[in-house]
């Protein structure tokens, strides 16, 4: 009986069940977990990213656990691109909620060092084309009459200065502020606009970078001395995308293990 309860409760607050959730970079590290934790919790994820076949093994690892998820491999700087998948996704999936906006890349360089083509780069993905994403993911949203929810993946970077990060962690700086932005523009739409501000968390984007001598030390620098793995973020997802986080909007999330006190 109290399980029952207990159930219907956690259902209220955090399932997502006839809703889809739109999650890019859905192909590997962050992204993979984060449409498996959402599918996990009901919603149909539409995953997004320019790999074809990652996507179809995030796809693969969901429907086999009885999931529903579709492929819609796209560049998300691709306006045009993403504009269609976006039509797609409304045409063939239950009504859009949540978008995850996690595509990002990253790279490293002293200032002195950064060229104009690396500066495009970085904040072309992680700035411009994550406001273009949210913005067409809230021009549908508002068109339907429909509220929703915006998680915007920035980093602890954006707040914690590490060497060599400088235009990364100035293009998710200015995600974040836009985070806030979106939520004020969007707020009486119905749409909740977060940030979450991940630490360290080992996936392709920097494993290779932490298996050399400096990111090893970089480790042990940590209070922790530990990464996190994508999972350690299911927490923050789960509450950003649910009906439990109906409160919450233009926050930012730090999921850290406290290593902003160690990062040097
Ligand atoms: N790992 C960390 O420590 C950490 C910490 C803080 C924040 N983050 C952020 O978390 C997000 C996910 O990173 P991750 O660690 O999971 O690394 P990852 O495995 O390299 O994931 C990045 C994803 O972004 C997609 N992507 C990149 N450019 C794209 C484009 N133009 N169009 C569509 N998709 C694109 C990639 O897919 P395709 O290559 O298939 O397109 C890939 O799936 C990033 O925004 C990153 O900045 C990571």
């Amino acid at each position: 009986m109290t399980n029952d309860i207990d159930t219907k409760f956690l259902a209220r607050c955090f399932g997502l069940s006839g809703l889809t959730a739109i999650v890019t970079g859905a192909g590997s590290g962050i992204g993979r977990q984060a449409a498996r934790t959402l599918a996990a919790a009901g919603a149909e994820v539409a995953l997004l990213g320019r790999r074809e076949e990652a996507l179809k093994e995030t796809e693969q690892m969901i429907t086999r656990h009885g999931g529903r998820a579709r492929s819609f491999a796209v560049d998300v700087t691709d306006r045009q691109a993403l504009s269609e998948a976006l039509d797609a996704i409304q045409e063939s999936m239950a009504p859009l909620w949540a978008l995850v906006n996690n595509a990002g890349v990253g790279g490293r360089a002293p200032l002195l060092d950064v060229s104009e083509a690396q500066f495009d780069q970085i904040l072309g993905v992680n700035t411009k084309a994550a406001l273009f994403v949210a913005t067409a993911f809230a021009q549908r949203l508002i068109a339907s009459a429909l509220p929703g929810r915006i998680i915007n993946i920035c980093s602890l970077a954006a707040q914690s200065h590490p060497l060599n990060l400088a235009i990364y962690g100035a293009s998710k700086a200015a995600l974040e502020h836009l985070t806030r932005s979106m939520a004020h523009e969007w707020a009486s739409h119905g749409i909740n606009v977060n940030a979450i501000n991940p630490g360290f968390i080992e996936t392709e984007i920097n494993r290779a970078m932490f298996q050399t001598p400096v990111g090893r030390k970089m480790i042990e620098s940590l209070p922790r001395q530990r990464l996190g793995t994508p999972e350690a973020l299911d927490g923050a997802l789960l509450l950003l995308s649910s009906p439990a986080g109906g409160f919450i909007t233009a926050s930012t999330l730090v999921v850290d293990d406290a290593q902003r006190f160690g990062v040097s």
